[in-house]
Order: C-alpha cells, then sequence, then structure tokens
C-alpha cells in the first residue's frame, strides 16, 4: 500500500493508524479528515533526529503551517522539538492559541500586512522572513514605533528551477517570493537591512519549491546560498547566522512517486554543507529546515460516500462522492495525482476504470481521472482518497456552501475529534 499506516482488517474494511475507516465513518459522517497522530510525531522525529545529528543541536526545524494548520497540530509539533513558519494573522493566531512560543516562529509571506506586521511583533513573532525591500522598510517603520529591534532573515531566490509544477516553482529569478541573488537585489537589500538600527539581521532564507525528489536541488541551492553569504561576509563584514533552507520534500501520492530518504537527504547536505563552510572560510550557520507537506501528507486520509455511480455506454464511468473541491481542490487546481481506494471492500477487484468526482456544480470538480474501483460500487460505500494530510484542510472553501468536514485524530486505538465539522449555523454565521 501507497502509506505504511494503512491494512485490512478481519471485517476485511481498509483499516488507518490501525483504526477500521467504515467505523469512523458512520461514527462522524463524512467527508471526514483523518489524521494519524503517531504518523506525524514519526515524520517530525525524523527531520528533527537527522538536523541534530548532522548539523548539530541548534539546528532546527520549522513546521510550514500552511500544509495544514489547526490548534492541535501545533501542540503535536511543539512537543516534537518544531518550530513553526506562518504566513498570516490567521496562522499566528492559531498557534498563539494553541500556546506555541512565538520565539520559535518565522513569519514568511511575499506581502504581509501592516496589521500582519504590527500583530506579530505585539505577539512577540520570533523572525521576519522578509520578502523584498519595501517590507524591510515596513518592519523596520513599526519596529520603531514600538520601540523594539526586531529579529529577521531575508528571503532570497538562488535562481533554481526545480522541475517540479509550476504553482510551487519558487526559487526562480522570476519568482513572485524573494530577492534575486542574479540581478543584485539581494545584495542590496542586505547593506539596506544591516543599516537599519531597529532591524537585526540574522541571516538569509530561500525555498526552491514543494514536491521535490532530486537531492541535488538542495545541494546547488545550499551552495548558491553560503556563497552569498561569504560574499556578503567579504564584502560588508557580516556574518549570517542562520540559514533556513526552507521545504519541499516530496511524498508518495501514487505507487510511482520514489520514496525518500530524509536522513540520508540531511546527512549528504551537510556533509556537502560542511565542505562547502571551509573552502569559503565562513562557520556553518545555524541551519533550519521547514517541511509541511512531508510532514502531514502520508498522516492524512478522506474518507466519502459514494453516490451516483454514472456509466456513460462508450465514454466514461463517474463515481460522486459527498464532498469534492471544497475539500480538496489540488487535481482541480494542479492535476494531483492521488490512490483512491474502497474503504469498505480494498481487496475487491479494481476492475472500473472511472472519475472520482465531487459534488460542487462544475465540470472541473474531480477528485481523480483514470482510477480503477470495483465495477459493483454503489450508492453508501465507503472510499478513501489516500495521502490527504498536507493542502487539503488548508486549502478547503465553502464553495457551494458546502461545511468544512471534520479533522478527527486517531493515536493509539483512539480517536478524537480535532477540529468540528461546520454546522448550516457556521456556513451563516458572518451573515448579517
Ligand atoms: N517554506 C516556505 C517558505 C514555503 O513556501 C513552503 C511551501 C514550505 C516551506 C513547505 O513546503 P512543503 O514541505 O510543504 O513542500 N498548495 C500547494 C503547495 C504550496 C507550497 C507552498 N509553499 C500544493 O497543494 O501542492
Amino acid at each position: 500500500m501507497i502509506c505504511e499506516n494503512l491494512g485490512v482488517n478481519s471485517l476485511g474494511h481498509l483499516t488507518f493508524g490501525g483504526m477500521d475507516t467504515v467505523e469512523l465513518a458512520e461514527k462522524y459522517g463524512t467527508p471526514l479528515y483523518l489524521m494519524d497522530e503517531n504518523r506525524i510525531r514519526h515524520n517530525c522525529r525524523t527531520y528533527i533526529n537527522a538536523i541534530r545529528k548532522y548539523f548539530g543541536e541548534n539546528a532546527g526545524c520549522l513546521y510550514a503551517s500552511k500544509a495544514c494548520s489547526f490548534k492541535r497540530l501545533y501542540e503535536i509539533v511543539r512537543e516534537e522539538g518544531f518550530g513553526t513558519d506562518v504566513v498570516s494573522s490567521g496562522e499566528v493566531y492559531t498557534a498563539l492559541k494553541a500556546g506555541f512560543d512565538l520565539k520559535n516562529a518565522f513569519f514568511h509571506s511575499n506581502n504581509k500586512t501592516d496589521e500582519d506586521i504590527a500583530f506579530a511583533i505585539d505577539n512577540g513573532i520570533g523572525y521576519f522572513v522578509c520578502d523584498n525591500l519595501e517590507e524591510v522598510m515596513a518592519i523596520s517603520e513599526t519596529a520603531a514605533e514600538k520601540n523594539v529591534t526586531q529579529n529577521i532573515l531575508l528571503r532570497l531566490t538562488p535562481g533554481i528551477d526545480p522541475h517540479t509544477y509550476e504553482a510551487v516553482n519558487t526559487g526562480k529569478v522570476d519568482s513572485k517570493f524573494g530577492s534575486a541573488i542574479e540581478t543584485g537585489q539581494a545584495f542590496e537589500i542586505t547593506k539596506t537591512a544591516l543599516s537599519l538600527k531597529n532591524i537585526r539581521l540574522c541571516g538569509f532564507h530561500c525555498h526552491v519549491g514543494s514536491q521535490i525528489f532530486d537531492s541535488e536541488i538542495y545541494i546547488r541551492s545550499s551552495e548558491i546560498m553560503l556563497e552569498f553569504i561569504a560574499r556578503v561576509k567579504a564584502e560588508l563584514g557580516f556574518e549570517a547566522e542562520i540559514l533556513d533552507l526552507g521545504g519541499g520534500y516530496g511524498v508518495r501520492y501514487i505507487d510511482s512517486n520514489p520514496y525518500i530518504d530524509i536522513d540520508k537527504n540531511i546527512c549528504e547536505l551537510a556533509d556537502f554543507m560542511k565542505k562547502t563552510v571551509a573552502q569559503l572560510n565562513i562557520k556553518m550557520p545555524r541551519i533550519y529546515l521547514e517541511p509541511g507537506r512531508s510532514i502531514v501528507a502520508d498522516a492524512g486520509m478522506t474518507l466519502y460516500t459514494a453516490g451516483t455511480v454514472k456509466k456513460i455506454p462508450g465514454y466514461k464511468n463517474y463515481v460522486s462522492i459527498d464532498g469534492g473541491m471544497a475539500d480538496n481542490p489540488r487535481y482541480a487546481l494542479y492535476g494531483s495525482y492521488y490512490s483512491v481506494r474502497s474503504a469498505t471492500r480494498p481487496e475487491a477487484p479494481c476492475d472500473m476504470v472511472c472519475t472520482l468526482a465531487g459534488r460542487c456544480c462544475e465540470s472541473g470538480d474531480l477528485i481523480q481521472e483514470n482510477i480503477r474501483l470495483p465495477h459493483d460500487i454503489k450508492r453508501g460505500e465507503k472510499i478513501a482518497v489516500l495521502t490527504t494530510g498536507a493542502y487539503n484542510y488548508s486549502m478547503s472553501s465553502n464553495y457551494n456552501r458546502l461545511g468544512k468536514p471534520p479533522v478527527v485524530m486517531i493515536n493509539d486505538g483512539k480517536d478524537y475529534v480535532a477540529v468540528k465539522r461546520e454546522t448550516l449555523d457556521d456556513i451563516i454565521r458572518n451573515d448579517i
């Protein structure tokens, strides 16, 4: 099976984290997001152990909240020793309400509003990761008004194409994110940041993309960043304390996706960087990684109930479900692949090619095309879409006024609600 935490029990039902998914679907209703707490913790430990082993005890990991953000998740990643990457006042507020110490939070985004900046400073944000000069100036002004010295990193674009899908390609020179090294803007913004009284420049950040399987991408971007650090040291006398290399390691959505050995990747990256800093005559900065997808994707699954099964002879077969692009827009947006199973009969022969369609009012509302399910699948059967822990709940919407599904956590044979299902009253809550 695609994820290690899947199985089949004596009733022939699909299990997730050891629990019967059909029972859970009946208990909580569908659509239903399930998350396996043990798997999240396991994924966090893989990263934190590796980064500390190869880069030393002061290196760290930040959970990229955009992958999935709710209070319980911040508690779990904090317990596992992670800081967090946040991009909005909403993520800051959720982290705060979960008791997260914002000293360990890094505020990203390419356009922080004045309100975001003030709110984050008032709540003691550890670092802003500044995207551009205008933003450095805005943060400097607010910090001066509030009479604080604010730690920042500068987000730079190393000019690397990670060859993943366009929507998540962020390290190229023409990206909307960051200041490019190649154009000289990165150096200029560094000079300015160093001259500002209420700003303390701590180092640099880059993030080249997402769903990356090629470890060379990280080696190349670290080399470009270290060379930049060496140049800044030589020309401006400033030696970066922190280098944050972003997130992006890929996960397996379908059988043809490769496995990534995170420990081995981080080991090779550290070997390369240790050699490079020695050659460049700089000290190794404190290294951070910011995984999102690879922490939560395979810890998640979405359960649906099949509705209409429509066979158009000579054309297509559609299996419609009670959710769709409102709870998982990734196929509609990126054509992303997913593995789909009958949760009720995961071992039944999958002898019908079909499209898994959502219930929203548009033709593009599909979860996956050209998948295989049993030909006699019928209304009421439970269907599982696997590896949905990342960028599903966090990208969900109320399109067609559908309520968002709940997030139910599974932990050592127990289940508990981490996010409640939205009710009809929740849907009209802000209507006047
Ligand atoms: N750090 C920064 C600055 C980022 O922009 C991102 C992702 C990450 C870390 C985490 O990357 P990860 O480890 O999750 O790949 N909605 C898209 C993904 C957008 C990724 C945005 N940035 C999707 O559903 O595929």
